[in-house]
């Protein structure tokens, strides 16, 4: 599904980000399974990743980057019609979780819903509040791409327990001040490949947790080189297609955030559709893979360091399980 907004409607006006103190370093983790430090970096760009402590929940993640973002907006909680949460690691099985950020920022006039699309759960949220301020009634909207994955991740499995990390970005979307603007927006989805990146545990399938004997289903499961070959070749895709169509050329791009899932694959992406890496936002190294919070978390630290400023045009492109994958392009 494409979105191109010759006249937008909506602009992003603030972000905030927010990731737990504790770090969990590629040291740590050669003392809980067979791997290196060098391995890891080399093939993955990842050094650290913050994970949160035992009792903190997603929500609370949320809050602390939502009133970030709210603030450097200027939109009090109250005056929010929505609050939409992206992510597969939600506080419950049901409320959504963003019924309780609802509840701890106090956005009592919103209504409040999460979005499950994995790592892409943040432009796909971005793309729905894009459309939902075409409403002239609608006016603010917080998004937010966060997780946990802590929790989900198995300490005991070297293939998959190094690549992710836990953290929440959020975003306040309001109505466009005719300069800045969401110029476009694109996402997609194939169910056939759901496979190759998927935890099987929690849903109807296995309702009952004891009924499962095998404990690879209780974690995140990846083929890791089909998703690294599929992940590319989507975002290569994506990027392209948003470029062409809302009608810019390379040069016009200000910076690239890619989707901060591995080094090798942000650098091939950014290779394939002629972006330099100057021009690559990077902080794989810093968080890991977060999933739907990994490009709003790379987009508030690139504002905050200064790399998007005043009518800079930004493009994000992302890839996940699903397999789910995107782009946006933004003027700031
Ligand atoms: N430490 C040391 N060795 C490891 C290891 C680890 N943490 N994980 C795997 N290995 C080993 C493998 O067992 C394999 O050994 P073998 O050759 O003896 O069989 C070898 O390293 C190479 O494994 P391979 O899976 O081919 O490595 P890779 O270069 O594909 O890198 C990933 C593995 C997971 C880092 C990479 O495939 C990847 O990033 N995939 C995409 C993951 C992703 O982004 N997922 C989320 C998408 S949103």
């Amino acid at each position: 599904m494409i979105e191109v907004n010759l006249n937008p409607v909506s602009m992003i006006a603030g972000t905030g980000s927010y990731t737990p103190g504790k770090i969990l370093t590629n040291a740590d983790l050669e003392k809980m399974v067979d791997t290196s430090d060098e391995w890891i970096r080399t093939r993955t760009g990842i050094r650290e990743r913050a994970i949160v402590e035992n009792g903190t929940v997603t929500s609370d993640l949320c809050k602390e980057a939502a009133l970030k973002a709210l603030e450097e907006a200027k939109v009090l909680p109250k005056n929010l019609d929505a609050i939409i949460v992206a992510t597969i690691t939600g506080d419950v099985r049901f409320p959504a979780t963003a019924c309780y950020v609802q509840e701890k920022i106090g956005a009592v006039n919103a209504v409040a819903f999460d979005l499950s699309a994995a790592c892409s759960g943040f432009i796909y949220a971005l793309a729905i509040a894009d459309n939902m301020l075409k409403a002239p009634e609608n006016k603010n909207i917080l998004i937010i791409g966060t997780e946990i994955l802590s929790s989900i991740t198995n300490w005991k499995d070297r293939n998959t327990a190094i690549l992710f990390g836990d953290g929440a970005g959020a975003c306040t979307i309001k109505k466009s001040d005719g300069k800045s603007g969401i110029l476009g927006t694109y996402i997609q989805s194939d169910g056939r490949l759901s496979k190759l990146l998927t935890m099987q545990a929690g849903g109807t399938k296995y309702p009952d947790p004891k009924d499962i004997t095998d404990e690879k289903l209780k974690y995140i499961s990846m083929e890791g080189r089909e998703v690294f070959k599929h992940a590319v070749k989507k975002m290569v895709d994506a990027a392209k297609l948003i470029i062409r169509e809302v009608g810019l050329k390379n040069s016009d791009i200000k910076l690239l955030i890619p989707h901060q899932a591995n080094i090798r694959i942000i650098e091939a992406v950014a290779k394939k559709i002629k972006i330099p890496m100057e021009k690559v936002f990077v902080n794989v190294d810093k968080y890991g893979n977060t999933s739907a919070a990994s490009i709003p978390i790379a987009l508030d630290e690139a504002r905050k360091e200064g790399k998007i400023n005043k009518e800079d045009i930004c493009l994000m492109v992302v890839f996940g399980g699903g397999f789910t994958w995107g782009s946006a392009v933004v003027r700031f």
